[in-house]
């Protein structure tokens, strides 16, 4: 196919599909959402589960969890934080939300509550949750540092952030099954979709988190592999990820020679596993944290000393924190 060609494809495909990055991820993750409970995908409890059993969560603790699709992560937290705690789980994709919904009841769950809700827009109250998790989420943002602050915004004095990503080479040696599968027969389409690519790695990670004046994070990476019992559990896995938008852009008999490509390539490598490294970020917000915007910046008590009457300058735009001892009386920031 030449550039042109695929361009003029491109185009007609955008004129006939004009929808916005959020509604498309809206609506491939309403799509996955009926493969997203096979067996073959249980990494999305388990490294939910992961990311709890890290976090020190403890009865009457206030939980929110962002991207949380049907529960991975939200429905341990509830257990961990029951009786008297709450989780509040947030998604977009709203057939996720009715399955953990389900999920939680089959469970006797009754302390999670799902409700549809945008990352990048979330309707909470500053310093208002004990626990705030994003498992397999934050990479879906255009503004990273935008999500990040948002995030951080929400955890009070003392509270806890946790954000999990996927390491490098997520999926492989079949993730690279799928995309030549794909490519051999649309290669406008070949590796459009893949964001969790845009941060993989610890430094990264906890580079933007210092960068978005989250105090002092624990960022550990995890190697791990997840199984392969049969070829078709690799088909099975696409259709219950975000590479579902990929297949359902696909014609119907496209469609079919990818799903058969992609399994025949799996068998005919004997790939039983694949790699599904996974990097936690964990932070604490300090005791003496007060968060409160003065004049479109916001200050925060010195971490040197809470006696101190040094503040830290946050700097909203940039998300940096300067220690430049901006002479203020503390008492004026609980105006
Ligand atoms: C890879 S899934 C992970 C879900 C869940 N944390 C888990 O581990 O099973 C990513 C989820 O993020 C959701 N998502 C993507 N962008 C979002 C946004 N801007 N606001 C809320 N949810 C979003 C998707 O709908 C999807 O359910």
């Amino acid at each position: 196919m030449t550039t042109s060609y695929s361009n003029l494809i491109a185009l007609a495909r955008l004129m006939a599909n004009p929808i916005s990055p959020q509604a498309r991820l809206e609506k491939t993750y309403n799509a996955a959402a009926d493969h997203y409970d096979h067996p073959a995908l249980s990494f999305w409890d388990r490294f939910g589960s992961r990311t709890v059993e890290r976090l020190p969560l403890a009865p009457g603790m206030n939980v929110l969890d962002v991207c949380c699709g049907m529960g991975g992560s939200a429905l341990p937290a509830a257990v961990r934080v029951r009786p008297s705690g709450r989780v509040v789980a947030v998604d977009l994709a709203q057939n996720l939300l009715d399955k953990g919904a389900k999920r939680a009841a089959e469970r006797g769950l009754p302390n999670i509550q799902f409700r549809r809700a945008d990352l990048e827009d979330l309707p909470f109250a500053d310093q208002s949750f004990d626990a705030v998790l994003c498992v397999f989420g934050i990479f879906f943002v255009p503004d990273l540092h935008g999500a990040v602050r948002g995030l951080w915004r929400l955890v009070r004095p003392t509270g806890l952030l946790a954000i999990t990503i996927w390491g490098a080479k997520m999926f492989e040696p079949a993730d690279d099954k799928f995309w030549e599968a794909v490519r051999q027969e649309d290669p406008e389409l070949f590796k459009s979709i893949k964001p969790w690519n845009k941060i993989v790695q610890p430094d990264p990670l906890r580079a933007l988190l210092v960068a978005c004046g989250v105090t002092d994070p624990d960022v550990v990476a995890e190697p791990g592999t997840h199984p392969l019992d049969t070829p078709e559990d690799w088909w099975t896995i696409i259709l219950g990820s975000g590479y579902r938008s990929t297949v359902d852009a696909l014609s119907p008999p496209v469609r079919e020679r990818v799903r058969v490509a992609s399994i025949e390539a799996v068998r005919r490598e004997k790939i039983r596993e694949i790699r599904a490294d996974v990097v936690y970020a964990i932070a604490r917000r300090s005791p003496g944290s007060v968060g409160q915007s003065l004049s479109g910046l916001r200050f925060a008590r010195s971490e040197r000393g809470s006696n101190q009457r040094s503040l830290k300058r946050f700097d909203e735009r940039t998300g940096d924190i300067r220690a430049q001892n901006v002479l203020r009386q503390a008492s004026c920031l609980r105006r």
